[in-house]
């Protein structure tokens, strides 16, 4: 088949790459779209039985840390744009095995870089690096203030450190060599399919089975939430019409501590289970803070928004209800991730 462009996404089974992969094959029919996943833990191909079947989507196993398996990759497929969201993205994992964040996150950005690099030479015109980025590159703040996009860099964690190399490295790349690259840095997503590692997964399933929900610290710890979907049309507007080697804030607009959404997310469980008022809050516990913790993040996407007209569509008391949805009718996808490693983890981390 004779397609229009070639689009590599690299991190595609995992959270939000799955949300992008479905959209592009989806809006794209004209466009081939390669998913590139070496299928860590995170990586699940159940989250796109829907268009595994569609004629402009293929899915690729490899590792981006494996130079000579990217170089044979963009021979094979002649690619006109990458979307690159593979990573390594738990920040407890990074305390405990900051190794492997090095790796995947900085060595794989820089393999696809000098990939793209080398196809392109002489050729950039209309090609496009996207790298997916994190608000976690700008540090903590404190009661007040946003993050724009040209608050400097201050990460604090070997996630955040090993993202802030990546960009740095995706920026020198077009200074030095003209890729034609462009970067977003988002809040924290959530919705269907994120593994249950991350907070709002993790509680939800907490919630579902009657065991404790552990609260870092004294819990009002500020994070700013974006449904992932939002994040994806983001994501689709920002390759499509962002200019080239610009960076972009992405956020939900929507910051609630800790706490306050553990709570919220209890009622909306309660309900949902048919569970008296009430009763799922008693499960919240406090436990041991995460080493190095920041405080408070908050995006202002104001760019996005003046620039491309991009800003969230559903309220988070409607996302949270839509995701604690999504994960009571997706039993199956629940039991089988959280299955096998996932309880070693869990029992190590939360000991
Ligand atoms: P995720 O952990 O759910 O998925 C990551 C995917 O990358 C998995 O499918 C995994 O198998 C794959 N992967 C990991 N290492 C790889 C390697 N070496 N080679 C090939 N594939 C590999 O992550 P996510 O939450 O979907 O995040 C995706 C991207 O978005 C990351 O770059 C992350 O830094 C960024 N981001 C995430 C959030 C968030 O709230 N989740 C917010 C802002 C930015
Ligand atoms: O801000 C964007 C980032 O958001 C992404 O770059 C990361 O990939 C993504 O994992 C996320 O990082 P956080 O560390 O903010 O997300 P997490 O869900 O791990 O934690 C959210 C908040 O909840 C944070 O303040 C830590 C706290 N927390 C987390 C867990 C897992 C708890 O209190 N208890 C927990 O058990």
């Amino acid at each position: 088949m004779n397609f229009e462009k070639t689009i590599l996404i690299t991190g595609g089974a995992g959270f939000i790459g799955s949300h992008v992969v479905r959209l592009f094959v989806n809006k794209y029919p004209g466009y081939h779209i390669v998913n590139l996943d070496k299928l860590t833990y995170a990586g699940n191909l159940e989250n796109l039985a829907d268009v595994e079947e569609k004629m402009n989507y293929s899915f690729e196993k490899g590792d981006i840390t494996n130079q000579d398996f990217i170089r044979s990759l963009f021979q094979k497929y002649q690619f006109d744009g990458v979307v690159h969201l593979a990573a390594e993205s738990h920040v407890d994992r990074s305390i405990t095995n900051p190794l492997e964040f090095i790796e995947a996150n900085i060595i794989g950005t820089v393999n696809l870089l000098n990939a793209a690099r080398d196809a392109w030479k002489g050729q950039e015109t209309g090609k496009r690096f996207y790298h997916i980025s994190t608000d976690e590159v700008y540090g903590s703040l404190g009661e007040e203030g946003f993050f724009v996009e040209t608050t400097a860099y201050d990460p604090r964690s070997p996630y955040s450190a090993s993202k802030a190399s990546s960009d740095h490295l995706v920026r020198a790349y077009h200074h030095t060599y003209n890729l034609p690259v462009v970067i977003s840095n988002c809040s924290n997503n959530y919705g269907p399919n994120q593994f249950p590692e991350k907070l709002i997964p993790l509680v939800i399933n907490n919630i579902k089975h009657n065991k404790p929900l552990p609260i870092y610290g004294d819990g009002k710890y500020t994070r700013d939430w974006l449904w992932v979907i939002d994040h994806a049309e983001a994501i689709d507007l920002i390759y499509h019409e962002g200019r080239v080697g610009e960076t972009y804030n992405i956020g939900g607009n929507n910051e609630r501590k800790n706490i306050e959404l553990v709570q919220t997310l209890c009622d909306i469980m309660d309900a949902q289970l048919g569970r008296p008022v009430g009763q799922s809050r008693t499960l919240i516990t406090y436990v041991k803070d995460r080493p190095g913790h920041d405080r408070r993040y908050a995006i202002d996407a104001t760019k996005l928004k003046n620039e491309l007209g991009w800003q969230p569509s559903i309220s988070p008391e409607e996302g949270l209800k839509l995701t604690a949805e999504w994960y009571l009718a997706n039993e199956t996808w629940l039991n089988n991730v959280t299955s096998g490693a996932y309880q070693k983890y869990y029992e190590k981390q939360y000991a």
